[in-house]
């Protein structure tokens, strides 16, 4: 059943990459235009919409957070992205200009499906992003768009999170295309582009055996943080989510340019850090706060994209993952987090299938 791993956890990370392919192959023609008829929206109230509200919780809310730079990147058109609990008790201003899209693996989630309740009554459209037919989500929602993970059984998620990760960037792409802010030709290349990621994070797991050998020499440290700026501060979130739910340990995730505003106070030699760097232009600044962290006695694991000789000099551990287009850093800058956290509570003698107090999904309040 586990197929030579040791875990549900360690085999689904495994199948993140297969998670993201099986979920562009369906929602992309072979032509490369977008397959959008199982969405079953008006494209016309769609090419209208004046705000787009994004709901999830956990990891598919940080898929969310990521979601919101191709959204407005590629259709131009103001995005929020909230916890479903909180979104749905703070009054939310909604309309008919607003399209809700509603994150979740399970489709069962109650608040996200309670938000989108409300939010419909008051006059949005709702789009579900699920990983489960005929969950109620699906129901409850206009549309749909299903990512194709396959079951995911353990409670931390990792391939459904890839998944959900491409089903939000081609409906960025699409709601660009429609809104008329990018030419069909652009929308075209830029699925090409997400279906080569699969590859990218094909090989980052590849390299799964080795990280996570680097990565045990970290298990006794007692605190961690992950940073990260613009795209990769998503990243950096999931990243510290996955380690707290499987090892238990403080895990704090800070927009990197907020490190200097308090919490870098709390770095010291015991500290771990492991910082997000994406090949843009924003470069300079990631390796300011690299610097930043280095002058605390920190240690600090870096993900990076490309080869970096400063950034190698700089950390004590460095991954490097292939350089993508800026927008699609998220993809190959998850995996080594999610192998991070699993070492990190292997090594602890957790069980990374069923972390304590967790449900895998939550149908309560
Ligand atoms: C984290 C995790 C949870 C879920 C959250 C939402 O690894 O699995 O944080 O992401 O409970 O669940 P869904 O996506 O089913 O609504």
């Amino acid at each position: 059943e586990l197929g030579g791993y040791a875990s549900f956890y360690e085999m689904e990370l495994a199948a993140g990459a297969e998670a993201l392919s099986q979920t562009v192959a369906s929602l992309v023609d072979v032509d490369g235009s977008a397959i959008m008829d199982a969405l079953d929206v008006d494209p016309f109230e769609l090419k209208r919409i004046r705000k787009v509200v994004v709901v999830g919780a956990g990891t598919s809310y940080h898929a969310g957070l990521v979601g919101r730079f191709a959204i407005e990147h590629y259709a131009r058109v103001p995005v929020e992205v909230d916890v479903a609990s909180e979104y749905r008790y703070r009054d939310p201003i909604v309309d008919d200009g607003t399209l809700v899209i509603a994150v979740s693996q399970s489709g069962e989630s109650l608040d996200t499906i309670v938000a989108v309740r409300e939010a419909m009554a008051a006059g949005a459209r709702a789009i579900a992003i699920t990983n489960v037919v005929g969950s109620q989500l699906a129901r409850v929602a206009d549309g749909v768009l299903y990512t194709r993970a396959g079951p995911e059984v353990s409670v931390a998620a990792t391939k459904t999170h890839l998944a959900q990760l491409a089903a939000l960037e081609l409906l960025a792409l699409w709601l660009g295309e429609l809104r008329g802010v990018l030419f069909p030709e652009e929308a075209i290349e830029r699925r090409r582009a997400l279906g080569e990621v699969a590859q990218a994070v094909g090989s980052v797991l590849e390299q799964t055996e080795a990280l996570g050998a680097t990565f045990r020499e970290l298990a006794s440290s007692q605190r961690f943080f992950f940073i990260g700026r613009n795209v990769a501060l998503p990243v950096a979130m999931e990243g510290a989510l996955k380690l707290k739910e499987l090892s238990y340990l403080p895990a704090e995730a800070y927009a990197a340019g907020e490190l200097k505003h308090g919490p870098i106070a709390m770095l010291d030699r015991e500290a771990v850090v492991v910082a997000l760097v994406p090949a843009d232009r924003l470069r300079p600044k990631a390796l300011a706060n690299l610097e930043e962290v280095k002058a605390r006695g920190a240690t600090l694991v870096a993900v990076v994209a490309g080869e970096d000789a400063r950034v190698t000099e700089l950390s004590d551990v460095v991954v490097e993952v292939p350089a993508t287009p800026p927008l699609l850093f998220p993809f190959v800058g998850v995996v080594p987090l999610q192998v991070f956290a699993g070492t990190i509570a292997r090594e602890r003698g957790l069980d990374l299938d069923r972390p304590r107090n967790l449900a895998k999904t939550v149908t309560v309040e």
